[in-house]
């Protein structure tokens, strides 16, 4: 806790720097999202940011988490973390990884893992990735030895034949969901070293739907089985 004699100090210098995050998704589009500066007194916690309470708080992240340090929030997440883990082959520079990985961290993934091209395109992730463990692997078989040494079964997602439905897989609380990219979706050897392989039931023309909305359709799906859902407005 900052002593109060340095509250004033403190205030000056983060007045004079810029905030380090303020805006995010809605910039330019209506009403500013978020809070403004922190009325004094200021909470006396290190949690709180200066340079955000002195500024105000634009940034994408939940009403609890407002003014807090990136690494307030980053280190509280990881006191609640899921025990899943989320994988995403990355061979073409898939578009849909910055939407996964925002899905994982609204989720609470334990940690996202990009396999393939280390780069990948963030702008779907909306800043998100900042809040989110990420481990890159060169391949598959670096992500398969990983998932081997945490004793981790590889559940791929992809509507392949010989796949069983999600809809009526009870999926394991402690597990990878590994993603296909855009085309071709789970390679060869994603596929053999999947313990199982899940399809999400469609019903009209296409072939398949988007990766994003995938990862997202299967992470809810074992936030639905696994997590603990509190009523909305439950103390
Ligand atoms: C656009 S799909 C491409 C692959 C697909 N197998 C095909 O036949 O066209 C890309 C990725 O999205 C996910 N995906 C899309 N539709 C899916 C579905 N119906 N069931 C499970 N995964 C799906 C998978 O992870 C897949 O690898």
């Amino acid at each position: 806790m900052p002593g109060a004699a340095s509250v004033g100090a403190q205030r000056a210098a983060a007045e004079q720097r810029a905030p380090a995050e303020s805006v995010q998704y809605d910039e330019g589009y209506g009403p500013e999202i978020g809070v403004g500066p922190y009325p004094e007194p200021w909470p006396q916690d290190d949690r709180y940011d200066p340079e955000l309470l002195a500024h105000g708080d634009r940034r994408n992240v939940v009403d609890p988490y407002r003014y807090w340090t990136r690494e307030a929030i980053v280190a509280d997440l990881d006191t609640r973390r899921h025990d899943f883990h989320v994988a995403v082959e990355n061979w073409g520079h898939d578009f849909n990884i910055g939407s996964v990985v925002r899905t994982a961290n609204a989720f609470l993934a334990k940690e996202v893992h990009i396999v393939g091209r280390r780069r990948w395109n963030r702008r779907g992730a909306m800043v998100t990735d900042r809040y989110q463990h990420l481990r890159h692997h060169p391949d598959t078989a670096d992500l398969t030895a990983w998932a081997a040494a945490e004793e981790l079964p590889i559940i791929g997602i992809d509507n392949l034949p010989g796949a069983v439905p999600l809809e009526t897989t009870a999926l394991p609380r402690r597990c990878v969901l590994l993603f296909g990219q855009e085309g071709p979706g789970l390679t060869e050897e994603a596929r053999r070293h999947a313990s199982l392989v899940c399809s999400i039931a469609q019903f009209g023309s296409t072939r398949s739907i988007n990766a994003g909305a995938a990862a997202a359709i299967a992470m809810h799906s074992w936030i639905v089985r696994h997590a603990r859902i509190e009523a909305p407005g439950a103390p």
